[in-house]
């Protein structure tokens, strides 16, 4: 008998609760680009976040609260160009949806409207109840984020968070809320393991965690921590899959020497002319 092979399909959110319900795990990565979002998306990722995690690994700022809408909307352009198959969530800066529910809805719409992204994310749990409802009930997919959140780390007593009762019955409430409201899926940020497993099991949609440990539906990591892009920290809860940085720099230490010695280009890279054409040019 003949196998079909079976077709790729698109990632919506009911492909991903219904892994949720198989026990069937969840992947997502950070992109920021074209290329890096073509092989994760041809690497069969699940989801693939444009976060504001951009600000630090690829704006070199020192935090995510400066960056923009249009900052992100560029690279959530980009991204969208190089993927085909994963679920795509824009991450919403901080202070575009703080202000009011109108502002919240309109910038969320951008990111659909303006560059295709699938579903926007945004930090916060009950706190932001209202303002993932409204942007569910114009037919937005949001993801939810709790835990640590980096938009208002400031605000945080560490990196760590539900390590007391009431804190951590507040993230259950949040994840609650969340859902209540609509969200699609949580990301769950530096939460104690037993904990992110205890909300995973008081939810029906999926948990994406950072930090959280194996008993969530799903994982997420930003991208240049995971290749060993990023050299100016590893985070815990980062597994390393590659370490490029140490490969690049030495790639552009042998090409700053080659250039220099005059041993690159040769002839290989160089295009050619009929030295006829050369003879028949006029010499000054
Ligand atoms: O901005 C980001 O990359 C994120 C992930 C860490 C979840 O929010």
């Amino acid at each position: 008998m003949v196998s079909k092979v079976q077709e790729r399909k698109k990632v919506t959110p009911v492909y991903l609760k219904d892994k949720k319900s198989k026990g069937e795990k969840i992947s997502m990565l950070t992109a920021y680009d074209y290329s890096i979002a073509g092989v994760l998306d041809k690497s069969g990722i699940d989801t693939i976040l444009v976060g504001d995690s951009l600000g630090n690994v690829i704006l070199g700022y020192d935090t995510t609260a400066p960056v923009t809408m249009e900052e992100m909307l560029h690279h959530c352009k980009a991204v969208r160009r190089g993927v085909k198959y994963a679920f795509l969530i824009a991450d919403m800066p901080f202070m575009s949806y703080h202000i009011s529910i109108e502002e919240s809805k309109r910038n969320a719409g951008r990111f659909v409207k303006e560059s295709g992204c699938d579903a926007i994310k945004l930090e916060g749990g009950t706190n932001m109840a209202d303002t993932v409802y409204s942007i569910v009930n114009i037919g937005i997919p949001v993801v939810g984020h709790i835990g640590y959140t980096p938009q208002t780390a400031g605000a945080l007593d560490g990196v760590v968070q539900g390590k007391d009762v009431q804190t951590a019955q507040h993230l259950l409430d949040s994840a609650l809320a969340l859902e209540e409201a609509g969200a699609c899926m949580i990301v769950l940020e530096c939460v104690p393991e037993l904990l992110a497993k205890l909300i995973t099991e008081s939810v029906n949609i999926p948990t994406i965690g950072i930090g959280a440990g194996v008993y969530c539906d799903g994982q997420v990591l930003v991208v240049n921590d995971m290749l060993g892009l990023f050299e100016k920290f590893v985070p815990k809860f980062v597994k390393q899959y590659a370490t490029l940085y140490p490969l690049i720099e030495q790639a552009v230490k042998t090409y700053v020497k080659e250039v220099s010695a005059g041993e690159f280009p040769k002839q290989e890279h160089a295009y050619k002319i009929d030295e006829t054409i050369l003879m028949k040019l006029k010499k000054n």
